[in-house]
């Protein structure tokens, strides 16, 4: 039985006194019934993951970060590395965002360089892959996705995802409100639990394979309650606690 994770990839959003708000209303509503059936993570930008920890108090609200460096330590000039990470109580990292992807120049390569860094440095790299509406468009969905998990193949072998989370995240479904219907998501979530199948049973079957893109509280549960989906990876409804905490009961109500 795998346990539904959500997590809330804060992005670049909030000051530092209000991701301490919002990471303390979550850890005060988040109670045990809740966290006992659902891992809850809340992913703030890196410099405020210190003022976050404390604001959880220690609630059984989890943390984690939205990238980490290929790299232990060195000259990497505005690179943080998973260890740095981990200092500051973080237990995953969102790695290969389609943001980072788009945006910053990560590539397959460096994604899966990445996360090898995060696993090796004992976090869980929460690896995202999702194609673009010409992607799907054209046909390419599963093809996409394929070609993202492979790098992870490459550099970390067989049993890359052993301890990993996979969030398939359609690019067009990203802040767009367009969402995957769940019967879409389903067929991907379920592709990439057999690529995962083929290369390692074991890890396949205890992989938890997020979904994100305009996750909210009106779509989860019909989402959330699709044999492959476990979870959610959560943007824009991740800033308002009582939308996040919606999310994460609609995923305690499945578990
Ligand atoms: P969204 O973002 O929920 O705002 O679509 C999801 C994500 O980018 O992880």
């Amino acid at each position: 039985m795998r346990t539904p994770m959500v997590a809330g990839n804060w992005k670049l959003n909030g000051s530092r006194e209000s991701a301490v708000a919002l990471a303390s209303e979550i850890a005060a509503s988040a109670q045990d019934d809740m966290t006992s059936k659902v891992d809850v993570v809340v992913c703030p930008v890196s410099v405020h993951l210190g003022d976050v920890s404390t604001a959880l108090n220690g609630a059984a609200v989890k943390l984690g970060a939205q990238n980490a460096g290929a790299e232990e330590e060195g000259a990497f000039t505005g690179e943080v590395s998973a260890s740095m990470l981990a200092e500051y109580g973080c237990e995953y990292v969102i790695i290969g965002h389609s943001e980072r992807r788009s945006l910053f120049g990560d590539t397959n390569a460096s994604c899966a360089a990445r996360h090898k860094a995060v696993a090796a440095a004992g976090l869980t790299p929460v690896f995202c892959v999702g194609e673009t509406l010409d992607d799907r468009e054209a046909g390419n969905t599963m093809a996409v996705v394929e070609s993202q998990l492979q790098a992870v193949f490459d550099v970390c072998g067989d049993n890359g995802f052993a301890s990993a989370v996979v969030a398939y995240e359609p690019v067009w479904a990203i802040g767009t409100g367009k969402t995957a219907t769940p019967e879409q998501a389903q067929e991907v979530h379920a592709n990439i639990r057999e690529l995962v199948a083929a290369r390692d049973p074991q890890t396949a079957s205890a992989l938890r394979i997020l979904y994100g893109g305009s996750m909210k509280p009106d779509n989860a549960a019909d989402l959330i309650g699709k044999p492959d989906i476990d979870g959610g990876l959560i943007g824009g409804a991740a800033l308002k606690s009582a939308d996040f905490l919606a999310i994460c009961q609609a995923a305690a109500a499945q578990a």
